[in-house]
């Protein structure tokens, strides 16, 4: 099975957003990003809007070819936005208006009831759902519960940890990508992922996609956009 590359593209739009004007344009580093290998593209509208806009989905929805993944929190407000626009997919995230980045993992578990009405609506919608949670079997027989297509592996702590911890949370992740294929959801990961982390994570064979933005975006600073979605594709190719 191919391992996809999602791109997220936000933080083209938080530096465009650093002056306001149009420069850098998000739609542009996507279509970049698909000629350079990504097999889609992955864009959070918070609630804040500190980085994606309404026009930035309106855009991305009219004007790229890849497969369009919403990150969304759990709200009306997205769901409307979600609704409205169909993307091929969205992916429930926990939001909080402090916090510097998508910081943890959904919890299933604990809000299943709330969740549950997104998870319906968004798939009655034909769109396909994916919860963003901590790798735990907890979460993932919440997510079985729910019946999500899709869950997303929060990578963080295994990007930020070192030595053996790194090793448990590689196993963890791995654990819960066997038990989530087994339950028939598809395992993708995402979070922190760089070029000096990504293959083994990209070398757990259930894991199906990678959502990777911010090191990315990073990188094209020093090396291009392209030349950067590149090298993590070839990375990604050579751990399968
Ligand atoms: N997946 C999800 C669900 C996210 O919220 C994020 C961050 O927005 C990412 C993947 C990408 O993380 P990073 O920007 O650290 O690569």
């Amino acid at each position: 099975m191919k391992l996809r590359l999602g791109v997220n593209i936000d933080h083209v739009a938080t530096i465009r957003n650093a002056r306001g004007g149009d420069h850098p344009d998000p739609v542009r580093a996507a279509i970049m990003a698909a000629a350079a290998g990504a097999d889609g593209i992955t864009a959070h509208l918070r609630e804040d809007r500190r980085h994606i806009t309404d026009n930035d989905i309106d855009r991305l929805m009219a004007e790229i070819d890849l497969p369009l993944n919403l990150e969304m929190a759990a709200t009306e407000e997205m769901l409307d936005i979600a609704l409205r626009h169909r993307p091929h997919a969205a992916c429930i995230v926990p939001e909080r208006r402090e916090e510097r980045t998508t910081e943890g993992g959904l919890d299933a578990a604990g809000q299943q009831d709330h969740l549950a009405y997104f998870v319906d609506e968004l798939t009655d919608a034909g769109i396909r759902v994916s919860l963003f949670i901590e790798p735990s079997e907890r979460q993932i027989d919440a997510a079985v519960r729910l019946g999500a297509p899709v869950v997303e592996l929060h990578t963080g702590r295994y990007a930020h940890v070192d030595g053996e911890e790194r090793t448990a949370e590689l196993k963890r992740i791995a654990d819960c990508a066997a038990l989530a294929a087994k339950n028939g959801i598809e395992p993708h990961a995402g979070h922190g992922l760089t070029f000096d982390n990504v293959v083994p994570v990209a070398a757990v064979p259930q894991i199906a996609e990678l959502n990777i933005g911010h090191f990315l975006i990073g990188e094209a600073i020093f090396t291009g956009l392209e030349a950067s979605v590149r090298r993590m594709r070839e990375l990604m190719d050579a751990a399968r």
